[in-house]
């Protein structure tokens, strides 16, 4: 894998990667090698880190503000997610064209960590843009989306937890899928943020990303934006709401999924947690981050 060592401490070339048990090498191998367009920008996070608010923002910025035209079409048809369709049909070959296909400018989503994304962005052309969010909030909210979608149907939340800190799954890798990209964050071509951050100052949030990728924004379009981006008008927008991705899951999972429906604009809250984990998990789920934050030598504060 051609990334720059001193960035990149971890030794990726030994790791087996499996998603779901399924070894996802040869797909790897394909994005490795992944042809670039000069425009295409990157949005990269981990699962439920607030990935769809921050793509939304960053499509319109990226289409000057058509609102119509998000309005009027799916936001993954607008904004693949890269690793989705391998996911469901194991086909390399067939995984990419969504990506392909896509009119300029392109806006990838992708959820791999830094290492195993196209070696081509190590050049630093194009633009990359990574939300972080508290492992606490963004598993609460990974628990609902999987009780939905099929994996987690039938399971407690308290279950879901305890098997996420022995869980050897990407996902679980937050601290260190956040950090390289922190480590990152002066780099010209590096936007990181956080979930957190965007909701304390959304308009702030629009601010940076705007002057990031060069375009500029007035007053009727931010008025616009922030109204279009809050979460009142996300929760009721159908083109946010993932209604593809129940569509696809829906013949690959528990044949119950879906029946118990959690919105995916769900609650969108800083520190939910606290009210739907007992104080014990809480612990449990806090000695395991404290413990990545220790190995990784950056604290919670920061990656906020
Ligand atoms: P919750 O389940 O905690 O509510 P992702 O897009 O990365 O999967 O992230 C989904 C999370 O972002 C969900 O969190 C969802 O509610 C939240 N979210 C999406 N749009 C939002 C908005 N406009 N404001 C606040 N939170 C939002």
């Amino acid at each position: 894998r051609s990334y720059p060592t001193n960035l990149i401490d971890k030794d990726w070339s030994k790791r087996k990667i499996t998603h779901k048990n399924v070894n996802i090498q040869e797909f790897l191998d394909v994005v490795h090698d992944m042809e670039f367009r000069e425009d295409d920008v990157w949005i990269v996070t981990l699962p439920k880190c607030g990935t769809t608010w921050m793509q939304e923002l960053l499509w319109l910025l990226l289409n000057d503000c058509d609102f119509e035209g998000a309005l009027s079409r799916d936001q993954e048809l607008r904004s693949p997610f890269l690793e989705f369709k391998f996911y469901i049909t194991q086909d390399v070959e067939e995984s990419l064209k969504p990506v392909q296909e896509l009119q300029s400018p392109r806006l990838i989503k992708s959820h791999l960590a830094l290492p195993l994304l196209p070696s081509k962005l190590w050049l630093g052309t194009n633009k990359v843009i990574y939300v972080f969010r508290n492992p606490l909030d963004a598993w609460v909210s990974l628990y609902y989306h999987g009780v939905t979608t099929g994996p987690n149907y039938g399971k407690t939340l308290e279950q879901y937890m305890d098997e996420q800190v022995s869980s050897q799954e990407y996902v679980t890798e937050v601290i260190d899928h956040a950090y390289e990209f922190y480590q990152l964050r002066k780099e010209p071509w590096v936007f990181y943020t956080s979930f957190e951050r965007m909701k304390k100052d959304l308009r702030g949030v629009i601010n940076d990303v705007s002057t990031f990728l060069n375009k500029s924004v007035n007053e009727e379009q931010m008025e616009r934006l922030l109204k279009h981006l809050s979460f009142e008008e996300m929760k009721k927008n159908p083109t946010t709401n993932h209604l593809w991705e129940r569509a696809q899951h829906s013949h690959t999972t528990h044949k119950d999924a879906g029946k118990e429906k959690h919105n995916f604009v769900r609650r969108g809250k800083v520190n939910g947690y606290k009210d739907e984990l007992k104080p014990e998990q809480i612990e449990k789920v806090n000695v395991w981050i404290e413990q990545s934050l220790k190995e990784n030598s950056v604290t919670m504060e920061e990656l906020l």
